[in-house]
């Protein structure tokens, strides 16, 4: 399974009322009738899934959950199951970004859970990796992200479509990013710890990188040894932001 074309996905956040499907709608049409050089998704907060969809469905950007619950369904109040993800049109969803492992408390085993959930409910999952700013200064950066790969990623994995993403906690909705060195240097380590854990298949799995990106610095990142795409925050809520950074893949 070579998967070599670069993702590009917009991660929404707690962000977005029926008003920015008009967003949805802006990049669907000005990606329309060109040649589809990457991947494109959006992951929007799950209320705005399904009506996305409908602006979606038939154009060639893809729709992603944020995150999902590891159960199918059942008394678990507030949460969202992979397969309610895929019934409102998701192939894609987050998993174990930084903002969950830290104010939900999800573990490596927690995440490893809900990754087997979205491939038995066939979507693709977009595992989220990254060392904080303490673990960085501390020279950790490399031996924790392979950790996290090496936990987070169960056995059912392995010859499924996914997606890893890196994504520093402390480059994330900062304006900072790593050099392009530390990137090159960390998405080397997770390729490493990814065909170790998973097998050779697992020399194709893009390895997004995450944490303020922006048009201005998108095309050098995407540029970058080893790096398979961009997982967008901020600048993926205006079509036209991120129609720059799609244009920089
Ligand atoms: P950012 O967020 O682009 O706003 O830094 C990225 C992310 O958290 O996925």
């Amino acid at each position: 399974m070579k998967q070599s074309v670069k993702l590009i996905a917009g991660n929404w956040k707690m962000h977005g009322l029926s008003a920015d499907l008009a967003q949805a709608a802006a990049l669907r049409e000005a990606l329309e009738g060109q040649d589809a050089r990457c991947r494109v998704a959006l992951c929007p907060p799950a209320t705005l899934l399904d009506r996305m969809n409908a602006v979606l469905t038939g154009g060639g950007v893809e729709l992603g959950g944020q995150d999902c619950h590891e159960k199918p369904a059942g008394a678990f109040t507030g949460s969202v199951s992979a397969e309610m993800l895929a019934d409102a049109g998701a192939t894609l969803v987050i998993l174990g970004h930084s903002e969950r492992r830290a104010a939900f408390n999800e573990s490596d085993a927690d995440v490893a859970a809900k990754v087997e959930a979205a491939v038995a409910a066939g979507l693709e999952p977009i595992v989220c990796v990254g060392e904080t700013l303490v673990q960085r200064e501390a020279g950790e950066a490399v031996a924790v992200v392979s950790a996290q790969v090496e936990k987070s990623l169960p056995d059912s994995l392995a010859e499924r479509p996914f997606a890893v993403a890196y994504e520093p906690v402390w480059a994330i909705g900062t304006g900072l990013t790593p050099t392009l060195e530390q990137i090159a240097e960390v998405h080397a380590a997770i390729r490493t710890a990814l065909v170790r854990r998973l097998g050779q298949a697992a020399t194709w799995t893009p390895i997004l990188y995450g944490g303020s990106v922006k048009p201005e610095n998108a095309a050098e990142i995407l540029a970058t040894a080893e790096v398979g795409g961009a997982l967008v925050g901020g600048a993926s809520l205006k079509a036209e932001d991120f129609l720059k950074i799609i244009s920089a893949a």
